[in-house]
């Protein structure tokens, strides 16, 4: 019997800027994207019925049921499989819920690109895009998993040259932002794009001159997450403190492994309720991310 596991990546808007609001009530967006060291692992294998389980030190704060992002994506590609198999998908949640750094989004971009693989559909990238579109504006660059600039929804993707890999410090002060709550506090939704020659991430100091549009109604609506930006920022050889998508995580850069790890250890001393990990962002593909083998104990 086989088993297909596939890493569901943090998702990190290095900057977002916020260019426009379209027909349909959604924004358009423009965002540099990396993906980080840490993140969801989600596991498929053949079952006598179709089972999801969750575990994981989130696992407890996120529903099962029928609007879980990973049924929807079972669902939607299933439809292109008829009469497929029973499957039991298991969720190790290692990241925290509504926060910013697309967990759920990843998820359901693992699910589509592991079913793909146990179910042999091998459907083209593009037609997997489509799908993932339906399910949320993240999902698409979600499949991916590298370095990438995405515009529109979110769904016009440009992947980027690799890089060399950055040093961030993940923060999450607990507190869930609703997405569409965020939006709607923009105070302006015309800015300019970003100004980028699309070669690769950028060195910080053009990160720096960019921006996350969402981070200012975010930071009214939610006090602590400027008190997160403020710790992290605080840190010695912080190069950049930022919000990730609508919140509340907030990143730090910082120039290698050791600064990184020590500000996620200093701010965990000082906030010890709060998520705080160091990791990387990988610079271009992610290694490994997705495997199919012989499902252990069977
Ligand atoms: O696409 P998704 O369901 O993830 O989006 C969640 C919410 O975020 C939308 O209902 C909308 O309020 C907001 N959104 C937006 N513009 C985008 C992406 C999301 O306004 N490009």
């Amino acid at each position: 019997m086989r088993q297909a596991l596939c890493l569901a990546p943090a998702k990190i808007n290095l900057a977002l800027h916020v260019t426009g609001r379209r027909p349909d009530g959604y924004h358009e967006l423009d965002t540099l994207v990396a993906f980080a060291g840490i993140g969801d692992r989600l596991t498929a294998r053949p079952g006598a019925e179709d089972r999801f389980l969750l575990s994981g030190p989130f696992g407890r704060h996120l529903d099962a049921g029928p609007g879980n992002l990973v049924l929807r994506a079972r669902d939607a590609l299933a439809r292109q499989v008829p009469g497929r198999p029973a499957v039991e998908i298991g969720l190790e949640k290692n990241l925290p819920v509504a926060s910013g750094i697309g967990g759920g989004s990843a998820d359901a971009a693992a699910t589509l690109l592991a079913l793909d693989a146990l179910w042999d559909v091998r459907l083209p990238m593009a037609d997997l895009e489509a799908m993932a579109a339906q399910i949320g504006s993240d999902v698409p660059m979600c499949l991916h998993s590298r370095p990438l600039r995405a515009r529109g929804r979110g769904e016009r993707i440009e992947l980027l040259p690799a890089g060399p890999a950055l040093h961030a410090v993940l923060v999450n002060p607990g507190v869930e932002a609703s997405t569409p709550a965020i939006f709607a506090g923009l105070e302006k939704r015309d800015n300019p794009p970003l100004d980028f020659s699309g070669n690769g991430l950028p060195a910080v100091v053009e990160l720096a001159a960019m921006r996350n549009d969402l981070q200012a109604p975010a930071v009214r609506a939610f006090p602590v997450i400027g008190e997160t930006l403020g710790l992290l920022a605080a840190q010695p050889d912080c190069l950049l403190a930022r919000m990730s998508g609508s919140g509340a995580t907030c990143f730090g850069l910082f120039p290698g492994a050791d600064e990184a790890q020590a500000a996620a250890a200093a701010i965990a001393r000082l906030r010890p309720d709060w998520w705080s990990v160091a990791t990387v962002l990988h610079g271009g593909e992610m290694p490994s991310r997705r495997a199919v083998s012989a499902a252990a104990g069977v």
